[in-house]
């Protein structure tokens, strides 16, 4: 059952949105049960997800990581669900705690210069805790000053082969309960929030074989058939 960690020191970079969104699209391209569990004080991925009628993604009852780790501990859950996990900023011993669950760590850094030092800080966590993780490249703006960014990044940690443009349709995550994945969701907000799925995947490739036929991110027919009235489902 992997643990998919959302983590960087720094807040609003993107991390609430991007466990809610992957949470919805990896039930979309793979089906079966994803759990996400807020660590954060402020509890907003809880908000949004109490406003979401779908049986998935699930939420885990709890919001500290030592709660969690019982949890995973437990047999409850040996049933090849994905387990999705958005932590506090400003809280590196939260963070790490975080960490130190994680099958794989995602770290959302935004195309800014002084997002560079606490996205290394979580990376370095990572390391010190022997974690796989991947930046993720979000909110990207077109400039040659992401471009050079995005360079130097890449010298400090491996680097997601999908990044999250800077799309208002992402905005949907402040309003309680909607998803891209959602019917009337941004196309090319969903297509972003997909490749990042399919990155995450090949993480885990045993994790492939579950994957939908045909649930194919360029088929948007396809994803209108699942699509249904509101959410996606399993
Ligand atoms: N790719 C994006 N494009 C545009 N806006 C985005 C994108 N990702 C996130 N946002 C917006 O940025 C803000 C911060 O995002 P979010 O709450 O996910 O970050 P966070 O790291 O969880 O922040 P916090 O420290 O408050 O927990 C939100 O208003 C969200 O809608
Ligand atoms: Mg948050």
């Amino acid at each position: 059952m992997p643990v998919l960690v959302i983590a960087n020191s720094k807040g609003g970079t993107g991390r609430t949105t991007l466990a809610g969104e992957i949470s919805v699209g990896l039930g979309f391209r793979r089906g079966g049960r994803v759990v996400l569990a807020d660590l954060c004080r402020e509890q907003t991925l809880r908000a949004w997800w109490a406003e979401r009628s779908d049986p998935n993604p699930q939420m885990f009852d709890g919001s500290n990581a030592q709660a969690l780790r019982q949890w995973l501990a437990g047999d409850a859950i040996s049933d090849g669900s994905w387990v999705i996990v958005d932590t506090p900023s400003h809280d590196l011993a939260a963070t790490a705690a975080a960490i130190s669950l994680a099958d794989f760590v995602l770290i959302p850094v935004g195309d800014t210069a002084f997002e560079m030092p606490p996205a290394i800080r979580t990376a370095a966590e990572c390391v010190r805790l022997e974690k796989r993780f991947a930046f993720v490249f979000t909110r990207v703006g077109l400039s040659r000053e992401t471009v050079s960014w995005l360079l130097q990044l890449v010298k400090h940690g491996p680097m997601l082969e999908a990044f999250i443009r800077n799309l208002s349709a992402y905005g949907r995550l402040d309003r309680p309960g909607l998803s891209v994945f959602d019917a009337g969701g941004d196309k090319e907000a969903r297509e972003d929030m997909l490749q990042v799925v399919e990155c995450v995947l090949d993480e885990f490739p045993d994790e492939r074989r579950f994957a939908r036929k045909g649930a194919s991110i360029y088929d948007i027919q396809n994803f209108r058939r699942w699509a249904g009235r509101g959410a996606l489902t399993s």
